[in-house]
């Protein structure tokens, strides 16, 4: 048996322009293409196998409404969206990974994929959200509480699709956010939710267990805290390479002790992001064997006859975009970092079908880079030819579209992974660039 690491199996892949569509194509063997972040790596170690693709990333599912009795997510809002458009989520968002799996990721995406990691579950538990999800025989809403059944599996049937996410708004409530990360882009080790409306609590914990946790109760001063953690002692925690139970347990511990004593202090956690759009519009493409891809790169365009199974990556490397790096392959590095229409994406987990027609720049391809190069130079940021092409691109949008140089958000912001040097002086040259957005 014949196995390549790093490139999927062969599937049949279909971009469709309306839910109907979609809905009629899901069945057995087929999934459906959102962001990319999760699935891809999965299709490209050959964890999972699919016959069809289905890429739902054109339809009109993305934004943001709300009335005064709640706030509608739609699925194919990206994680840079939500932070920027939901208060209430915006730490729970923009603590995701990094800003290019922001830029292409989706809340509807991570709900479905169920990590036990996932930013959004103790969030969206503790403030009582719900899902909408539709399929060919109509529409139903699952609470959060019943969507997560154990990692990676859902209460969500094989021919359904996430369409929303619905909280609703309280009148009186503290909401407060508590993660804490490995280096890079890494999943959070622990994670904690705490929502306190009048005298009523409820924490949630992720990353600790096989299944994120609920507690409520009534709110009877700091004595809560003590109750709260005594419950938490009772469950099974996780222990992997990255932490042994007891560590997660005192991270998890101190990060609850934080997060509820600024609860019922009043203050809540909330980050101030511009507002980021990510609208997503590619050529209409499906195919089987070979398929014949179009896209404008550095002002040229480039046409070539591809495997729909094809990376970006590997599209604008045989095409002669060189300085477009394979460094992990896995997502996690950002060398591979190009901006797509305006955002920065890692090209790694990304088919060259899902960006037909789009407009691609490498580091070379940007005519107003050159403030960023300069200050990478003055600052002794500039490093290999590996990571420095990433920095770059990353940098380059996070100015462009975020613009604030404020630490908190530079931190969860730059997170590519460079092995031989820290992230000191690249910050430096961020900061003291004179692009700006
Ligand atoms: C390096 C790296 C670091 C990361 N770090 C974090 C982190 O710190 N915290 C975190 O929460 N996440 C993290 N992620 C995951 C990221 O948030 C993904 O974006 C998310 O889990 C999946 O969203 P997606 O839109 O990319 O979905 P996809 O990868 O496209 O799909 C994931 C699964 O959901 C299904 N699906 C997608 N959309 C729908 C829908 N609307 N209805 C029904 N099913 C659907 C797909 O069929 C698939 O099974 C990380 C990812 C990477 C690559
Ligand atoms: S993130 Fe794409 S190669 Fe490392
Ligand atoms: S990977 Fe480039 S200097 Fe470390």
């Amino acid at each position: 048996m014949s196995f390549v690491l790093g490139i999927p199996k062969k599937f049949k892949y279909i971009k469709v322009n309306s839910l109907d569509e979609a809905l009629e194509l899901l069945k057995d063997g087929s999934k459906v293409l959102a962001g990319g972040q999760s699935l891809l790596p999965l299709l490209k170690l050959r964890i999972l196998n699919v016959d069809t693709l289905i890429d739902i990333k054109n339809l009109d599912l993305r934004g943001v409404k709300e009335n005064e009795k709640e706030i509608e997510i739609y699925s194919l809002t990206t994680h840079n969206e939500v932070a920027s458009k939901v208060k209430l989520l915006s730490k729970a968002a923009f603590t995701i990974a990094d800003f290019q799996v922001r830029n292409k990721g989706t809340i509807g995406g991570s709900l479905a994929h169920a990590d036990p990691s996932s930013n959004y579950y103790p969030a969206l538990l503790t403030l009582d959200a719900k899902v909408k999800v539709k399929s060919k025989k109509g529409e139903r809403e699952i609470k959060v509480s019943d969507l997560y059944l154990s990692p990676y599996t859902t209460s969500i049937r094989e021919d359904e699709i996430i369409t929303s996410i619905i909280i609703p708004k309280k009148k009186e409530l503290n909401f407060t956010y508590e993660v804490y990360k490995r280096g890079g882009s890494a999943y959070p080790t622990a994670i904690v939710a705490v929502a306190i409306e009048g005298n009523k609590y409820k924490v949630s914990f992720g990353g600790i267990t096989e299944k994120p946790t609920l507690f409520e109760g009534e709110v009877e001063g700091e004595s809560t805290i003590k109750n709260v953690i005594e419950r938490l002692r009772k469950e099974k925690i996780i222990s992997d390479i990255h932490a042994d139970s007891s560590t997660r347990l005192k991270i998890a511990e101190r990060l609850f002790v934080n997060a509820f004593l600024k609860a019922l202090k009043g203050v809540s956690d909330k980050l101030d992001i511009p507002n980021i759009e990510n609208k997503w519009k590619s050529d209409m493409i499906r195919g089987e064997e070979t398929v014949t891809v179009r896209m404008k790169v550095n002002d040229f365009e480039v046409e070539d006859e591809v495997e729909p199974r094809t990376l970006l990556l590997d599209f604008l490397r045989r095409n002669g975009y060189k300085e477009v790096k394979r460094g992990c392959d896995e997502g996690k590095c950002g060398a591979c970092t190009v901006i797509i229409n305006g955002k920065s994406v890692k090209s790694c987990l990304t088919l060259a079908v899902e960006v037909a027609g789009s407009d691609i720049r490498t580091v070379k391809g940007l005519s107003d880079i050159k403030p960023i190069k300069d200050s990478f130079l003055e600052n002794f940021a500039m490093q290999c030819g590996y990571c420095t092409h990433g920095f770059l691109m990353v940098t380059y949008d996070y100015l462009k579209r975020v613009g604030k140089k404020d630490d908190e958000l530079l931190k969860y912001s730059i997170k590519n992974i460079c092995r031989c040097t820290g992230y000191f002086n690249i910050i430096k040259a961020i900061k003291s660039s004179s692009l700006s957005q």
